[in-house]
């Protein structure tokens, strides 16, 4: 058997015989005999956007790995700082690599004053702190401009290093105005997770404290949230990135499309949904409604996989070791309802329908005492690193400017009718 497929032009009878290389065809061969053929894929169902080495998703085994490492062992034994070198590195780094990185991103964590007092205190007093660390991101490119020299690898590396320490200062820059209270600055003696934390809660205390069970939680769930592949938010960053734009403006637009509650905005409509239903006795008729087509049951399905999502697992686990400190989330028996009675109707079954990252993690948040509108913030400032990650190797592999082409189904030519003449 040849690892290859044959097209046939039936209006030709041409043939070309197409290699199959990393399970797909090169769209260059495709286009020798087909020249001006599109493959119409409206949502990139089956469209592969180019070559990547970063994360491997097998959809149909439930399959998750980073640069070769199943997420099950890098959820239980690194760190989301170390998974974020791996991810932009290809490799673990060695002793003192681990400490330089850790040092360098605790010491760039700090943003200019004028944009704390000035940009982020602009926002009206209601403002969602998506749309806030969205616009924030955007406005640094404004900051160092020498960001848009993407192509100095050295001038790369420095902004990827700044994204990664400032978005978490800036997302909890637009939660503390949201709620009206002060500014708190990064603390450089805690860990990533921990000094997040504190910039979220620290009210009166001199030092920020928490059990080690909650930091690492969220740590967790920060290593669970870095990367997933050509979703579409990075499938935005590489796009955006293509055009050269610099990395602030990259992840700025990456983070919008996470925005959407069909992507990352998913665990905060997982929580609304979960209030909605308020009540274990109200599952089965909620999930009536689901197959009649009123409404989706978020935090379930997915386009890639197909089988129980890898990280919802993972968060399960880490749900249970917060709830054993902060106390059980009253929601969890209506999610763990809704799970078993979705698990075994064939409306679920027959379309594969599993629970995704999204299910547990909005349980976890709001048991940490986030409010929802922080849920897709608490997903942006991981995946910050993925979105780096991909930027990054793009650059690296001398990438085409993304420009995909429609069918159009529009009108054939007619002429201009002035405004007297249309009636
Ligand atoms: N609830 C009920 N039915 C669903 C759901 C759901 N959550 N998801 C898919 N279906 C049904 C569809 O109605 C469709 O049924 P049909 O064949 O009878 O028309 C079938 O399953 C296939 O669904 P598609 O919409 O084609 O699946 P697609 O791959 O386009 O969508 C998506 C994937 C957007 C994730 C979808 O499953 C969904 O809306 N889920 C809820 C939102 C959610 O949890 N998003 C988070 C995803 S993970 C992430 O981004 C981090």
């Amino acid at each position: 058997m040849t690892d290859s497929i044959t097209i046939t032009d039936n209006r030709t009878g041409e043939s070309v015989e197409i290699p199959i290389r990393h399970g797909g065809v090169n769209s260059t061969d495709w286009a020798s005999l087909l020249g001006n053929i599109w493959f119409a894929d409206e949502a990139f169902s089956h469209t592969a956007v180019g070559e990547s080495a970063i994360t491997e998703l097998v959809g149909d085994e439930g399959i998750l790995r980073y640069r070769g490492y199943p997420i099950e062992q890098v959820a239980e034994r690194s760190t989301y700082l170390e998974v974020a070198y791996l991810l932009l590195n290809g490799e673990l780094p060695n002793e003192a690599e681990y400490n330089a990185w850790i040092d360098e991103i605790t010491h760039h964590t700090y943003i200019h004053e004028n944009f704390l007092k000035r940009f982020i205190e602009a926002f009206r007093y209601d403002a969602h702190t998506m749309g806030m660390l969205i616009s924030s991101i955007a406005a640094l490119s404004a900051f160092y401009p020498e960001a848009k020299h993407v192509l100095d690898p050295e001038i790369r590396r420095k902004q990827i290093v700044r994204l990664i320490a400032k978005v978490p200062t800036m997302a909890a820059a637009a939660y503390r105005f949201s709620v009206g209270l002060p500014f708190v600055y990064p603390d450089n003696q805690l860990d990533f997770a921990t000094n997040f934390l504190s910039m979220i809660f620290r009210i009166a205390q001199p030092k920020y404290e928490c059990h080690p069970a909650v930091s690492r939680a969220l740590d967790i769930l920060f290593i669970l949230h870095a990367d997933h592949s050509q979703n579409c938010s990075t499938t935005t960053a590489r796009v955006v990135g293509s055009s050269h734009a610099d990395p602030y403006s990259v992840v700025a637009s990456a983070c919008a499309a996470l925005y959407g509650p069909r992507h990352g905005g998913a665990n905060e409509a997982v929580l609304e949904m979960l209030r909605r239903i308020g009540t274990y006795e109200n599952v089965n008729d909620f999930i009536s409604e689901v197959k009649s087509g009123k409404t989706r049951l978020m935090g379930f399905g997915h386009r890639v996989y197909k089988n129980y999502d890898p990280r919802a697992k993972i968060i399960k686990e880490a749900a249970d070791a917060v709830f054993e400190q902060v106390g059980k989330n009253p929601l969890l028996d209506i999610a763990l309802k809704l799970e078993e009675v979705a698990l075994a109707d064939d409306y679920f079954i027959s379309r594969r329908l599993y629970p995704n990252v999204d299910f547990y993690s909005g349980l976890i948040y709001q048991a940490l005492n986030f409010p929802t509108t922080m849920f897709t913030v608490l997903f942006a400032i991981p995946r910050t690193s993925g979105w780096l990650a991909h930027w990054n190797e793009l650059l690296e592999r001398d990438s085409r400017i993304a420009r995909p082409r429609q069918l159009y189904v529009g009108h054939p030519k007619r002429d201009y009718v002035p405004l007297s003449g249309r009636g």
